[in-house]
């Protein structure tokens, strides 16, 4: 059988099938200590001082965006580079998701258009910068933004964990924002078969999306609102909770949690394997004109979530359909990442995005993902490196 190079997989050892089994035979499959104890583990390695884990980074999006009572009559920005779940988000709360074009260089928001879309809409209560492809957006500036427009900032780090900004703090750290979520989808930097997290340094904000995520019912030490129902004379009441306000089951299984505190162990590994393919692959075209890896110079700060080239498939006479079946055909999977948000029919009908994206349109035009995960071989890679180069030359 002819063998398939995808362009993204995750990685299991045995370490992994251990932990999994383990929770099994042995422990909650659902509520137990698994899910605080993965929680702690990455709130450690980012450095921020809390995170919640649920079923996806996608549940966590629509949380976060409730936790911060984003509502109707509100307005998010985001980028149109992202996947739909970003904004999505925004719109389950009822309100209005704005988009603002990327830069060329980092294809993420641009700190300068960015100011500009948040003067067009004065109903804008927070933004949703988005680390494309495990780059950080410039923080810094959008944080300075977000103060003195009086903004929140939810940070999109699906692709960003163990990436770091561009002044060396982690992130997830919240340094530069209110909350950071992160996707355990199995392209991620590591898998939990599904999941996602957010870590954040509010402690409010910490209590409402444990709330949140499991029914809007009370945890830990929150306070009762019927205190007389909770207690017979001075004894607490052991069946007694209260939903105080409405939340989901967004909750995620002490097996998923298991698998990924195992993987974090090995997150280091797999960065330090995706930037040893990332540099063959930018030595590999570096003489080449017609292939344009993105991203070039945040090589040392990345996670590398993917390997993106844009190529002038006009120039090259050539479309990209024609191009990427071609590889299909010597079986290689390639990507694109993404069909800019605000070209979606959904999003089209949405009669209020009238502004032409045209960096995010240029840059679709362009992009082209290239397979890069742990276990990708020399071998493989350099095969990947010569079909692509026989098939564009
Ligand atoms: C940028 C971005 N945001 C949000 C999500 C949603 O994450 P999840 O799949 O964990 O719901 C993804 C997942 O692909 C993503 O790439």
């Amino acid at each position: 059988m002819k063998k398939t190079i995808t362009y993204g997989k995750h990685f299991i050892d045995q370490d992994d099938i251990d932990a999994v089994v383990d929770v099994l035979k042995h422990k909650n499959l659902t509520q137990g200590g698994e899910v605080e104890s993965f929680e702690n583990a990455v709130a450690e390695f980012v450095g921020a001082k809390y995170a919640v884990a649920m079923s996806s980074w996608t549940a966590g999006l629509h949380m976060a965006n409730l936790a911060l009572g984003i509502k109707k009559g509100d307005s998010v920005i985001t980028s149109p580079i992202t996947f739909v779940a970003t904004s999505n988000s925004v719109i389950y709360c009822n309100a209005k998701p704005v988009f603002s074009d990327i830069d060329n260089i980092t294809i993420n928001l641009c700190p300068k258009k960015l100011e500009q879309t948040i003067n067009d809409n004065p109903d804008v209560k927070a933004i949703i910068p988005v680390h494309y492809g495990g780059v950080s957006c410039d923080m810094e500036s959008i944080s300075q933004l977000a103060k003195k427009y009086n903004l929140f900032i939810i940070e999109d780090a699906a692709h960003a964990l163990g990436a770091r900004h561009s002044d060396g703090s982690m992130v997830g750290s919240c340094k530069f924002s209110d909350m950071t979520g992160f996707s355990f989808h199995p392209v991620k930097s590591i898998a939990a078969g599904e999941g996602g997290m957010i870590t954040t340094n509010n402690y409010d904000i910490y209590k409402t999306l444990l709330r949140l995520r499991s029914h809007g019912i009370n945890k830990l030490d929150d306070a009762f609102i019927n205190k007389e129902l909770s207690k017979t004379k001075e004894t607490s009441n052991p069946w007694y909770y209260e939903m105080q306000e409405l939340g989901f089951n967004y909750r995620i299984t002490d097996i998923q949690c298991a698998l990924g505190k195992s993987q974090l162990n090995k997150l280091d590994t797999f960065i330090n394997k995706r930037k040893y393919l990332v540099d063959r692959y930018d030595k590999a075209f570096s003489n080449l004109n017609f292939i344009n890896p993105i991203q070039k110079e945040f090589r040392a700060v990345s996670s590398h979530h993917i390997y993106v080239v844009r190529i002038n498939f006009e120039k090259i006479k050539k479309s990209r359909a024609e191009v990427m079946n071609l590889l299909k055909n010597a079986g290689i999977i390639t990507q694109v990442h993404y069909i800019p948000v605000t070209s979606q029919p959904y999003y089209a009908n949405l009669k209020y995005i009238t502004e032409e994206y045209k960096n995010s349109l240029e840059y679709y035009k362009e992009c082209l993902t290239l397979p890069l995960y742990f276990s990708l071989t020399d071998e493989d890679q350099d095969y990947v490196i010569n079909q692509l180069k026989g098939v564009l030359e």
